[in-house]
């Protein structure tokens, strides 16, 4: 089986269905890697933390394991509340029409390039309280951040390049961080950097390397996922064009869409577990210390929970979809995610009346395996006057 050709990452599902029928618990010898390709066992891979480590790498929350996943947690709750990001919508409408502003004149945009990867970077930024001359630094951490996970578990020319350019910009980023941080203590902005500054749970407050590794982890988990939830979001209208219909005409079925994107193109494909202990499964046995891959696109598609699995349907009730997690890593993003894409999805199907692929080539996948979604995406449009 490859899982990592170009036709098997545009259309996983077909590959998936035959897994979770014939073997939804998969070893693959080259990798070492176990798979998990059916939603019961995904959510509880997912979600059985005594049963399945997160730790894998750096310092970040989502590689923590209680004790200290509670702890980094309850901290940084403290200061990313729903409060905070909702008060976010005027201004990621406004940055939202920005690039719209921008690109909707020429009656053609890559959406990928000129949309969905500027406006989360930009976002955050401004969720932080990055100054605005300072965000073509942020910008260049972000790229080195995800060239390097597009890289992990190789060990080629480029990937020790992306490596070593990881390895130089952590400094940077420490250095840029202390002065920052210590600004916000002598004078607080109403911004994330000087809440988790300081955000104290009994007693305790997150430390300079605490905020450094969340601030890495942000740059990663709040970016490129939600880059592809909303180009997956129109790939999935330009393919299903009854159902972007039944949106136009009743908006307030935006919300529902973007939930049946996020389970029918699940931005995020996988995650990683370690077995803390031999785990029984589908009649195998996976040893202790091993690698599973619990595959969250494909525990999506499962019609044992989603009748119908394979048709997008923008009034799916219920859909009980995985693509944040389940449990205590549930994405501490996801109501950030929802506004953002429910914000931009709205600036765009007004503006860009109309839309359509501007080609008929099959659009390439994303470099990084474990996302799902297009690294181009060139549409087309009439131009609505507003
Ligand atoms: C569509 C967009 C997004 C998707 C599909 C997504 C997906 C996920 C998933 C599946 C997890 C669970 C990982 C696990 O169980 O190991 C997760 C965790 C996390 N996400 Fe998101 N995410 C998105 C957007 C965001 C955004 C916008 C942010 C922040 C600005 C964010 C921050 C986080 C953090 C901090 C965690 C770790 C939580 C923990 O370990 O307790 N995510 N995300």
């Amino acid at each position: 089986m490859t899982l990592f050709s170009d036709d098997m990452r545009r259309n996983p599902f077909p590959v998936y269905e035959q897994m979770r029928k014939a073997s939804p618990l998969f070893y693959e010898p080259q990798t070492g890697l176990w798979m998990v390709f059916d939603y019961e066992s995904v959510k509880w891979a997912l979600t059985d933390h005594e049963t399945f480590s997160s730790r894998n790498g750096p310092d970040w929350i989502v590689f923590t394991d209680p004790p200290r996943h509670t702890k980094l947690r309850a901290l940084i709750s403290k200061a990313f509340t729903p409060k905070s990001v909702a008060n976010l919508e005027p201004r990621i409408r406004e940055l939202s029409r920005g690039l719209l502003d921008a690109a909707i004149p020429h009656g053609q945009m890559d959406l990928v390039a000129d949309f969905a990867t500027p406006l989360p970077i930009m976002v955050i930024a401004e969720m932080l309280g990055i100054p605005p001359e300072d965000r073509t630094t942020f910008r260049r951490w972000n790229d080195v951040f995800v060239r390097m996970s597009y890289t992990i578990g190789r060990r080629d020319e480029q990937a020790k390049r992306a490596h070593a350019d990881f390895v130089a910009a952590t400094p940077e980023m420490s250095e840029y961080l202390g002065e920052i941080l210590s600004r916000r203590r002598s004078q607080p902005q109403d911004d994330l950097l000087t809440r988790l500054s300081s955000a104290e749970v009994d007693g305790e407050r997150l430390t300079h390397a605490d905020i450094l590794n969340f601030f890495q982890a942000l740059l990663l988990a709040g970016s490129e996922t939600t880059t592809h939830l909303l180009t997956n979001a129109i790939l999935c209208f330009i393919e299903h064009p009854h159902e972007l219909a039944r949106v136009r005409q009743d908006p307030p079925l935006l919300p529902s869409a973007i939930e049946e994107v996020l389970r029918f193109r699940t931005p995020l494909q996988w995650m990683y577990r370690i077995t803390r202990r031999d785990v029984e499964l589908h009649g195998q046995t996976i040893p202790a210390g091993k690698m599973i891959l619990p595959i969250i696109g494909s525990a999506n598609r499962d019609e044992k929970i989603f009748p119908d699995a394979d048709r997008f349907d923008v009034t799916r009730t219920p859909n009980p979809h995985i693509a944040f997690g389940n449990g205590i890593h549930f994405c501490m993003g996801a109501p950030l995610a929802r506004l953002e894409s429910r914000v931009a999805l709205t600036e765009l199907l007004e503006r860009a009346k109309d839309f359509r692929l501007a080609n008929d080539q099959p659009w390439e996948p994303r470099e990084g395996l474990h996302v799902h979604g297009p690294s181009r995406l060139p549409i087309r449009f009439d131009v609505k006057s507003r």
